[in-house]
C-alpha cells in the first residue's frame, strides 16, 4: 500500500508533467499537501502549485466598481419603472395602487411569478376593488379597506381614503379581479427577464 506521502507525490508529479491540470485538483487537497509533514511533498507542492498571489496593481475596488456598474446598466430597475413603478413601490421609489413590494418575499421566486403571472389566482383582503354607486348618483371605486354595519371605507389610487355611510351607498360590486394586468411580462425576451428577477431580488436599492 502506498503512502499517503507518496499518493500526495504521485499527484504533484502528474500535475507537474501536465497530466493533471493544476485547477483541477481541490483547494482543500492542496491545503493539506502545504502543510504535509514530508518535505519532498511541501517542496513540490510549493513548486507545483504555488499559492495565487494577488497580482500587483490589481486594485480589488475597481473591480466591485466595475461589477456595480454593469449591474446598475442591466434593464432590471428600468423594466420595474416602467412596468411596476406606477402601481408599486420598491425601496423608494413608486405607486401606492398595489402592496409595496420591499418587504414583499422577493426571494421566493416561485410565490413572486405566480403573483406576476396570474394576479387573478388569489386576490388579498384589502386588495378587492370595489366600484360603487350612491344613492345621490356618484360612482367611486377603490379597494375595500374596511366595512362595518356603519360605514364602508373604500382606499382610492392615490392611497386616500373615502368614508362612505352604508346607507349612502346604493349599489356596491367587487369588481372580481385584480387590478394588476395579466401577462404584463409576457414580452419580455429571456435576457430581459434574467435582468429583471435578479433587480427584484436584491434586497438593497442599488441606486439611489
Ligand atoms: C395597475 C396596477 C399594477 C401594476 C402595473 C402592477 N401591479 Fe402588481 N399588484 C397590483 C395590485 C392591486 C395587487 C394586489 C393583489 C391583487 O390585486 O391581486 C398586486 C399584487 C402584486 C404582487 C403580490 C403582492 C402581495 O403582497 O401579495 C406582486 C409580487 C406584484 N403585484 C408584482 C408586480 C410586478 C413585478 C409588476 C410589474 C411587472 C406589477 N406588479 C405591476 C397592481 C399592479
Amino acid at each position: 500500500m502506498r503512502t499517503r506521502a507518496q499518493w500526495s507525490l504521485g499527484l504533484l508529479l502528474a500535475v507537474q508533467s501536465g497530466q493533471v491540470a493544476a485547477n483541477s485538483v481541490p483547494a482543500d487537497m492542496v491545503g493539506r499537501m502545504r502543510g504535509h509533514k514530508d518535505t519532498a511533498v511541501k517542496e513540490l507542492v510549493a513548486k507545483v502549485l504555488p499559492p495565487v498571489v494577488a497580482e500587483a496593481g490589481v486594485d480589488w475596488k475597481l473591480e466591485v466598481a466595475e461589477v456595480e456598474k454593469k449591474m446598475k446598466q442591466g434593464t432590471g430597475e428600468a423594466i420595474f419603472m416602467e412596468r411596476c413603478a406606477g402601481c408599486h413601490k420598491l425601496f423608494f421609489k413608486g405607486g401606492k395602487v398595489g402592496p409595496e413590494l420591499t418587504n414583499y418575499q422577493r426571494n421566493n421566486l416561485s410565490t413572486m411569478l405566480t403573483s406576476i403571472i396570474n394576479p387573478n389566482a388569489e386576490i388579498r383582503e384589502g386588495c378587492q376593488y370595489y366600484l360603487v354607486e350612491t344613492k345621490d348618483g356618484r360612482s367611486l371605486s377603490g379597494f375595500l379597506v374596511d366595512r362595518d354595519t356603519q360605514v364602508v371605507v373604500l382606499r382610492g389610487l392615490e392611497g386616500e381614503d373615502i368614508t362612505l355611510r352604508v346607507s349612502e351607498v346604493k349599489d356596491m360590486q367587487a369588481m372580481g379581479r385584480s387590478l394588476m394586468p395579466e401577462g404584463w411580462i409576457d414580452d419580455l425576451t429571456d435576457a430581459q427577464l434574467r435582468d429583471f428577477f435578479a433587480y427584484m431580488r436584491i434586497s438593497q436599492p442599488i441606486t439611489r
